[in-house]
């Protein structure tokens, strides 16, 4: 079976790459490098040993999708590509609305003259907006009260995927609405490499601990949590790329669209994370609480039983393990900028 993987240098869509090929997929990959390096792939390919057919471009660009889909008998697609920095949505909201909403549109419309009618769509817990309940379960109030256009982006793609199954039941569909992704592959060869100052807390805490950044702040330290700091449910970035081998190992069997959350069912604290992290790796983090961050919610975490009777999956790695994933590749990155 052969997959384009839109979006396949960057962070999730490298390490799925890898589960793919475990898992004995082909995959061919489009990416405008917007924010990846085409190095990632390379990596890629030494963990595996497979080689990637890579077309550097838009997937805007609906000659390019062409030439893709007529070079490449393509059985599914895994669509990560797209903008994802929410504080950039709020200031630039047409770019978000064009890349994420139009690359959608025009590779759906080029799957769809393509005869390929099966796809894998990057959501994100960040359509539940403020948690009407918790754990968040799929069936959980979504779209309503987003707090900025990327999530909206995101809600938006969800509810075209669903208008278009609804217009025709060949499509098979499947949106991952994932929690939060954190760690490296533990070869410590690919992992996050956000530009510029991260926005994320561990790829935050990751530049803090090895001297890259002074001190992390904590967004609020009097939540309505047990410590007062947010509480989020960070999942093993291998366990998400393996979400995605499952999700296409389901896709047969999917009529219309279906939707599943990706996430460990666990909350943790930043102050909790930090311990962990510290734990983990034995770098200290020095810290200070700082006021909330605008459009944070106090906390947000799975409900992942769907996930795990439907698609056999569930997360395996722990947030220690994820830490020490993601020093492995720091510290890569941090020798590799001193020779
Ligand atoms: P990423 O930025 O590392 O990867 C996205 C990739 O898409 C990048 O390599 C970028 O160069 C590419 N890209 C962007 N616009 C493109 C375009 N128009 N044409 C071709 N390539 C384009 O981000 P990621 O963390 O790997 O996220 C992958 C997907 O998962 C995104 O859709 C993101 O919104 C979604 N998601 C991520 C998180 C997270 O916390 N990382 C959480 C929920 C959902
Ligand atoms: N945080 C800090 N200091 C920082 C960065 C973050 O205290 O420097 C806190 C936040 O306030 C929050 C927690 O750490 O309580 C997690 O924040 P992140 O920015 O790492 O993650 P979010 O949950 O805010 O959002 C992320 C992605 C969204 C995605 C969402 C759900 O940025 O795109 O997870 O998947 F939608």
């Amino acid at each position: 079976m052969k997959i384009l993987v839109t979006g396949g240098t960057g962070y999730i869509g490298s390490h799925t790459l890898v589960e793919l090929v475990a898992a004995g997929y082909e995959a061919v990959v489009i990416d405008d490098l917007s924010n990846s390096q085409r190095e990632s792939l390379t990596r890629v390919e030494e963990i595996t040993g497979a080689k990637f057919p890579f077309y550097g471009g838009d997937v805007r660009d609906k000659v390019l999708l062409e030439k893709i889909f007529r070079e490449h008998e393509i059985d599914a697609v895994i669509h990560f590509a797209g903008l994802k920095a929410v504080g950039e949505s709020v200031t630039n909201p047409l770019r978000y609305y064009d890349v994420n909403v139009g690359s959608s549109v025009a590779l759906l419309e080029c799957m769809k003259d393509a005869g390929v009618r099966k796809i894998v769509f990057s959501s994100s817990a960040t359509v539940y907006g403020d948690p009407e309940e918790l754990p968040l379960r799929e069936r959980s109030r979504a779209g309503v009260g987003l707090a900025n256009p990327y999530g909206r982006t995101k809600w938006m793609i969800e509810e075209i995927l669903c208008d278009l199954a609804f217009s025709d039941n060949s499509w098979k569909i499947i949106a991952l609405r994932y929690f939060n992704p954190v760690g490296a592959h533990e070869s410590g060869k690919i992992g996050e490499e956000p530009n510029g100052i991260p926005n994320n807390l561990f790829p935050y805490l990751v530049r803090v601990a090895s001297g890259r950044l002074p001190k992390l702040r904590v967004f609020g330290g009097n939540y309505d949590t047990p410590d007062g700091s947010g509480v989020r449910d960070y999942l093993h970035v291998t366990d998400l790329a393996r979400g995605h081998v499952s999700a296409l190992d389901h896709l047969e069997k999917t009529v219309g669209m279906e939707i599943f959350n990706l996430g460990t069912g666990k909350g943790t604290s930043v102050l909790e994370a930090i311990h962990i992290f510290e734990k983990a790796t034995g770098k200290k983090v020095p810290y200070e609480i700082a006021p909330r961050r605008p459009g944070d919610v106090a906390s947000c975490y799975a409900e992942v039983s769907l996930a795990k009777e439907v698609l056999g999956w569930q997360a395996t790695h722990s947030l220690e393990e994820a830490c020490r994933d993601m020093w492995k590749f720091e510290s890569r990155l941090t020798k590799n900028a001193e020779n």
